[in-house]
């Protein structure tokens, strides 16, 4: 019996113990077998033979609780050693996330306008032909319709090419004065350095009574927002044309890389087109109900001002979500 003392206090895991314990008390263990043969002991030491046995039974089944309680405690310190955490460790800085780029400049671009007391319009990104063309007067078969590739769904409905609708959205559903700014996403078949198929735009309107808005109001407020988002820059306005608005003009600023000296990004010109504007031709008013008003709109692209400031070359990096490009931007 001595060496199933021993196997018991020196069972290294509670796993060795269990074997242990099937081999001491199990039906086919030694106790069991012990049992067995008394049936063949004289009868007069039967007795004794059983009372040793009990005995046995008792002080081995002792033993055996004693130690699984010890391994189970052994066991349960070391998974507790293995799992603990330290947390006076050091450890990499974690990331903070921050705006992207183009959501900051259309931030920054808001922020002016709305300090000039423009109201934040929104419209639909699935517009209908209306809206997106023909109120702009822009209509169907217009040579100008090719300057927009646009994305069509079924009954003249389509992903809106720029933001001017909201133009169309929001004067149909007002009265003047308007004064207002419209930051969106638009929609073009276009990809390659310059042109993604979704883009952002912010659009302005202004509308008082007549005679009031003059192509010199729109001139001084747009000269400086371009001075309040690019310091401290030349501003110069060409002659163009958009449907939507007579006379036209686009916007460039003094290139920022080469402060006008000219290079690469600003084809040895000098200049940087950065937007389109004028004051609202008459047609447009008249497709919206509007009379006795005058007015001046322009409109831009956020993606190319998020370029310009941050000196970004390709503008689908924008949109790659590449994680080295965006972590420049904290
Ligand atoms: N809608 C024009 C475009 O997407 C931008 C634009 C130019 C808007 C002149 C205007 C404007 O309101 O007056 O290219």
């Amino acid at each position: 019996m001595k060496e199933w003392y021993d196997a018991i206090k020196e069972a290294q895991s509670v796993e060795k113990l269990e074997e242990i314990r099937i081999s001491v008390f199990g039906k086919k263990g030694v106790l069991a077998a012990e049992f067995a043969k008394m049936k063949s002991a004289p009868n007069d030491q039967k007795a004794q033979i059983a009372k040793d046995l009990n005995t046995h039974k008792s002080s081995l089944m002792n033993e055996f609780t004693a130690r699984k309680i010890t391994l189970q405690t052994l066991q349960l310190q070391e998974a507790m050693k293995a799992e603990s955490i330290d947390v006076s460790l050091f450890t990499s800085k974690s990331q903070a996330g921050a705006l992207h780029p183009v959501m900051e400049t259309m931030d920054r671009i808001v922020e002016y306008f709305t300090a000039m007391n423009f109201a934040v319009k929104t419209g639909s990104m699935v517009e209908d032909d209306f809206n997106n063309f023909e109120a702009l007067n822009l209509p169907k078969y217009h040579p100008a319709r090719d300057m927009q590739d646009t994305f069509y769904f079924k009954d003249e409905m389509l992903l809106r090419t720029h933001t001017s609708p909201v133009q169309i959205r929001t004067m149909m559903n007002t009265k003047p004065p308007i004064r207002m700014i419209a930051p969106g996403a638009v929609f073009r078949r276009d990809y390659d350095l310059t042109h993604t198929p979704m883009f952002h735009q912010v659009e302005g309107l202004l509308v008082d009574d007549e005679g009031k808005v003059s192509f010199a109001n729109l001139k001084y407020i747009l000269e400086d927002f371009l001075k309040y988002m690019f310091g401290d820059i030349e501003v110069r306005f060409r002659p163009s044309f958009f449907p939507f608005t007579e006379p036209s003009a686009e916007v460039d600023i003094s290139c920022v890389f080469c402060k006008g000296e000219g290079c690469r990004v600003c084809s040895h010109t000098g200049w940087l087109e950065v937007l389109g504007c004028g004051i609202v031709d008459p047609n447009v008013f008249k497709a919206v109900k509007y009379k006795n008003v005058s007015g001046y709109a322009f409109g831009l692209g956020v993606e190319r001002f998020a370029m310009l400031i941050h000196q970004i070359g390709d503008l689908r990096s924008l949109f790659e979500g590449d994680i080295k490009l965006l972590e420049q931007f904290q």
